[in-house]
């Protein structure tokens, strides 16, 4: 049966080479692997049989991570897999892709800043929360490096998160710690940041090789630690968002719904209801997802084909606002002409 995600109905081979080129930028070590999966029949074949969403890159990837596998393609990799094949399965079946990158932060915090600024305090409702570590925007410190003029230090706690910014920034951002009246996420399975397994999960699904990324974890999860927990409903993105809502607006007049790397994981039919929920609810909507995963940013992003890095476009109320780093790192504002530009149906 279908369930109108490519993960889980894809061919095997064409997953692993799209998410190679996916990770090529950032990971040579993910690049390499997933490329050799898409033509080692024997592995890819174990993964084609996982079920649904199980089959996605991420998951195989970090449980590699998470059991100390050779990381190296070839013969020693493929019968470390046979070896260890029940452990592994168990560690995809008994977990999910829910890593929680603070670094982008970076990327909401102006448009929650903007928010914040033209109507006071918000309420923040993050839909799809992982550990929470993206719902405290204003514990951490972020260094904003522009072309044109000097860095930009915005709040003074750990981690210190660096963010490059081009293009023009749009009226509706602000670079400064919004005020943040109430918080709370949604997420079908939240993680407790202070458990050392989840912490050592949420390593391991940070890509080989990338220190810097270790590192704002750790000190995310240390600023957490010292914070009062944040509440999370446990439910589904569209079920648990109308009561979320509701709470919030006791809390702050403006209520911001946000989510970054989780629409993707909600079928077709479903995140096509999102912007319209969200709206009838009257809330603000800051999505940050791939450019393909929200209808109503896609439809409206520039005609122009795009040629950079793998990214997320980071939009307002449905309307694109800039394409960002996938695990945050810089911010590319499109231009006020393009930002308008409807080029789908109208
Ligand atoms: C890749 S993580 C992203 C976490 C966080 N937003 C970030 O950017 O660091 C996606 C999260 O969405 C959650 N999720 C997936 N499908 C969901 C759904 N239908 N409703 C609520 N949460 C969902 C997962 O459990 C996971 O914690």
């Amino acid at each position: 049966m279908s369930t109108g995600h490519f993960y889980a109905d894809g061919d095997i081979a064409e997953i692993y080479r799209w998410f190679a080129a996916e990770a090529a930028p950032s990971s040579p070590t993910w690049r390499a692997v997933c490329d050799w999966v898409a033509r080692t029949g024997a592995v890819a074949d174990r993964l084609a049989a996982l079920p649904g969403m199980k089959r996605q890159p991420q998951l195989f990837l970090a449980a590699l991570r998470r059991l100390d596998a050779p990381l190296t393609p070839g013969p020693a990799l493929a019968d470390w897999v046979a070896e260890h094949w029940d452990e592994l399965e168990r560690t995809i079946l008994g977990h999910s892709t829910q890593t929680n990158e603070v670094g982008r932060c970076a990327v909401h915090l102006p448009l929650l800043a903007g928010l914040a600024d033209d109507a006071g305090p918000i309420a923040l409702v993050e839909v799809g929360s992982s550990a929470g570590l993206c719902l405290l925007p204003d514990a951490y410190a972020y260094r904003y490096r522009f072309a044109d003029r000097p860095d930009l230090v915005v709040g003074s706690g750990t981690p210190v998160i660096p963010c490059r910014i081009g293009g023009a920034t749009p009226a509706e951002a602000a670079y400064a710690t919004p005020a943040i009246a109430w918080r709370c996420g949604i997420d079908t399975a939240p993680l407790d940041p202070t458990d050392p397994e989840v912490a050592a999960w949420l390593r391991a699904l940070i890509w080989p090789g990338q220190q810097e990324r270790e590192d704002r974890l750790a000190g995310a999860l240390a600023t957490a630690a010292g914070l009062p927990p944040v509440p999370v409903i446990t439910g589904d993105a569209l079920e648990a968002l109308p009561d979320a809502v509701t709470e919030a607006r006791r809390h702050a007049d403006t209520v911001v719904v946000m989510h970054t790397a989780t629409l993707s994981y909600v079928s077709r039919d479903r995140r096509a209801r999102f912007g319209a929920l969200v709206g009838g609810l009257g809330a603000r909507w800051v999505s940050c997802e791939g450019e393909r995963v929200v209808p109503e940013v896609r439809d409206r992003l520039p005609a122009a084909p795009y040629a950079g890095p793998p990214c997320f476009v980071l939009a307002l109320d449905g309307r694109p606002l800039a394409r960002v780093g996938q695990h945050g790192g810089w911010i590319d504002w499109l231009t006020e002409a393009a930002a308008d530009r409807t080029v789908g149906p109208a």
